[in-house]
This record gives C-alpha cells, sequence and structure tokens, in this order.
C-alpha cells in the first residue's frame, strides 16, 4: 500500500512527514487541529479522516513508501491524539442522547444494548442494494466495505489483553470464527477478498483508500478510537456488539443484492456467511463479553452504549452519504485521478 493523496492541510502534513519530505512540528499541528474551524465537520471530515487514518494504519500493514519504524515516533503520536481526542469528544456529543435513554433504561444490560441498536436511527442503504442499486452501485459498495473488511476483526484483536476470564474466552471464540475457525480459506478477510476479485476489483490492501471519502473512513476511525486505547475496552467491545447485532439482516439483503445483479456467488457467500455467523457473535459480544464486563464492573456501562451508539450513529452517517451521492445520480467515490472511472468497470464485469 502506497501513502495516500491527501486532503487538505492535516493529512498532507501527516503523509509529508511519513514520506520524509517533511519535517514534523507536532505542536503546531496540535494547535491547528485544537482550533479546527467550525466549518470543519470532524465526524466526516475528509482531511481529518484521512490524516487519523493514516497515521492508525502504522499499526497494521506497512507503507511501502514510508519507514514503519513512525508506528510508535512520539510527535506522530502526539499528533494522533490532538486528532482522537477532537473525535471521542464529537462522538461523545453527537451519540449522547441514545447512551443517556440507554443509562436510564432498566433491565439487563444486554437487552438495553439490543434496545439502543433499535434506537439510533439507521438508513436504507441494504435495502436499496437489494432491491435497487445498479451493478455500478454495488461494486462501489464493496470498494467502501474494502477499507475495514480487508484487516477485517484486527482492530478487536487488541483488545483481547485487555479483558480478563469469561470476557477474553468469549472474544477469542468470536475472532476464532472470524479468523476462519482454523481453515485458512475460510479467514474473513479472505473471503471478502476473494468476492472483490470474483467480480474484477481489486483485493489489494487499500486499493481504493483514495476513492472513499471522510464518512467511510470514519467508521474504522471510531473503530479503532475505541480498540487501540485500553481505557476504551468497554466502548470497543459495545462497539463489537453493535456491529454484529445488525449485521445478520443486512447481509442477507447484500447478499440477494449482489445474486439480482448476477455477481459471481463468491461474492454472495462472504454475505451468506454473516447472516448466520453474526447471528451467533451479537449474543457472544453484548451478552458474553458487554454483560461480563458490567458484571464485573458497572462504571463501565455507559462505555458500553457508547461504543454501539458510537459503532450505529458513524455508520448511519458513511451510509446516509452513499445514499444521497446515488440519489443525486453521483458515484459515491471520490474522482479516480489514476485510472478508468467506475462506469467502465461496471461495465466490464456486466459483459
Ligand atoms: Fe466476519
Ligand atoms: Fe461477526
Amino acid at each position: 500500500m502506497h501513502l495516500p493523496r491527501p486532503r487538505g492541510p492535516l493529512s498532507a502534513a501527516v503523509v509529508g512527514v511519513m514520506s520524509g519530505r517533511a519535517v514534523l512540528d507536532e505542536a503546531a499541528l496540535a494547535a491547528e487541529i485544537e482550533a479546527l474551524p467550525e466549518t470543519v465537520d470532524v465526524l466526516v471530515d475528509d482531511d481529518f479522516h484521512l490524516a487519523l487514518w493514516t497515521l492508525y494504519e502504522l499499526h497494521y500493514r506497512p507503507f511501502d513508501d514510508a519507514s514503519q519504524d513512525w508506528e510508535w515516533e512520539p510527535g506522530l503520536i502526539g499528533v494522533r491524539r490532538a486528532l482522537e481526542e477532537r473525535l471521542l469528544a464529537e462522538v461523545r456529543f453527537a451519540t449522547s442522547e441514545w447512551v443517556h435513554a440507554s443509562m436510564a433504561a432498566r433491565g439487563d444490560v444486554a437487552e438495553r444494548l439490543f434496545a439502543l441498536t433499535e434506537m439510533v436511527p439507521g438508513t436504507a442503504l441494504t435495502s436499496y442494494l437489494h432491491r435497487e442499486a445498479t451493478l455500478g452501485q454495488l461494486l462501489e459498495y464493496l470498494q467502501h466495505k474494502s477499507i475495514y473488511h480487508l484487516k477485517e476483526s484486527d482492530p478487536q484483536s487488541f483488545v483481547l489483553p485487555r479483558l480478563q476470564g469469561p470476557m477474553k474466552v468469549a472474544l477469542a471464540e468470536l475472532q476464532y470464527d472470524e479468523y476462519g475457525s482454523g481453515r485458512p480459506q475460510q479467514l474473513h478477510q479472505t473471503l471478502f477478498a476473494a468476492g472483490l476479485e470474483a467480480c474484477g476489483l481489486s483485493s489489494e490492501y487499500g486499493a481504493y483508500l483514495d476513492l472513499v471519502p471522510g464518512p467511510t473512513l470514519a467508521v474504522t476511525n471510531v473503530m479503532n478510537l475505541f480498540a487501540l486505547r485500553r481505557t476504551l475496552a468497554a466502548a470497543a467491545m459495545g462497539h463489537l456488539g453493535a456491529f454484529e447485532a445488525t449485521s445478520s439482516e443486512p447481509c442477507r439483503r447484500v447478499a440477494q443484492g449482489c445474486r439480482r445483479l448476477g455477481l459471481p456467488d463468491t461474492v454472495a457467500s462472504y454475505f451468506d456467511e454473516h447472516i448466520e455467523a453474526d447471528a451467533v457473535h451479537e449474543q457472544l459480544a453484548f451478552r458474553d463479553i458487554c454483560g461480563g464486563m458490567a458484571a464485573e464492573d458497572p462504571q463501565v456501562l455507559g462505555d458500553l452504549f457508547l461504543g454501539a451508539a458510537a459503532y450505529l450513529y458513524s455508520e448511519s452517517l458513511a451510509g446516509t452519504a452513499l445514499l444521497d451521492a446515488w440519489r443525486d445520480g453521483r458515484s459515491s467515490l471520490l474522482p479516480d485521478q489514476e485510472s478508468g472511472n467506475q462506469s467502465d468497470l461496471a461495465a466490464a464485469v456486466a459483459s
């Protein structure tokens, strides 16, 4: 993967430093992040989220054109922290209504978490993919999804050492499934990559990074914000539970959309795999992990709800961005400055 094309001053500064073309002025950059103008929507801004995504990625896979030693460079960690603090504050503010309602609700923690998934308004994205999307739009959707699903479940692995006893066992069980249950060909990342290839898309890690807008990057950034910070482990697990609890039916709809459009079965089978698996995973995540964490330490309750609401809200913003673009007759991807456009790709797959 190559460093992304910058989209503004923050990503230009981060990419400039990582490529060795600029010297990091951490204090100036942190001050700039703190004083971002009102016009910058920290929840979805392109430049903000590309900068943060690039910094997080240092913990996952190397950039061909940057030293891997940047991972623990104190100056870059400082910049990341400044971005994270802004994002965390915005996420807390945006989700406070649902977190407060869940805190005030009575009953079992898992039931309150399931109820929260009904509280946050979702989008009609997967219904649209099921019944209306064109082939080109479904291929766009897969490109958006490639940003997370080529490293599916890796962020949550960082949380394993932060859980103890039954909660650690439950997360390991869930992750074992995501990682193929002992069969490399069943690794979910590999299943997704095979689906991309089967419909003529690139399965190369980060291939579509320059094409996906801020709201899509924000979904992964919110996940990393929680997963990589030990004090937010409960939020990471609430986030995971909400992901799993809202996956089964949407995956069924996307699989049906893939079949309606005549895409190879490899693509639909990735989504098929999640219809049943995630119905099990939601129980593991909300009951065994989140319920167990709350029983052990009631103080984490607010963070469990925060994580769940943050997932649902960030996913809804990303889905809305796709639907808005399509309803306006636009592509949901940024213009590709390097190669062919999306309609050529759709035509190639259709033929
Ligand atoms: Fe999965
Ligand atoms: Fe899952």
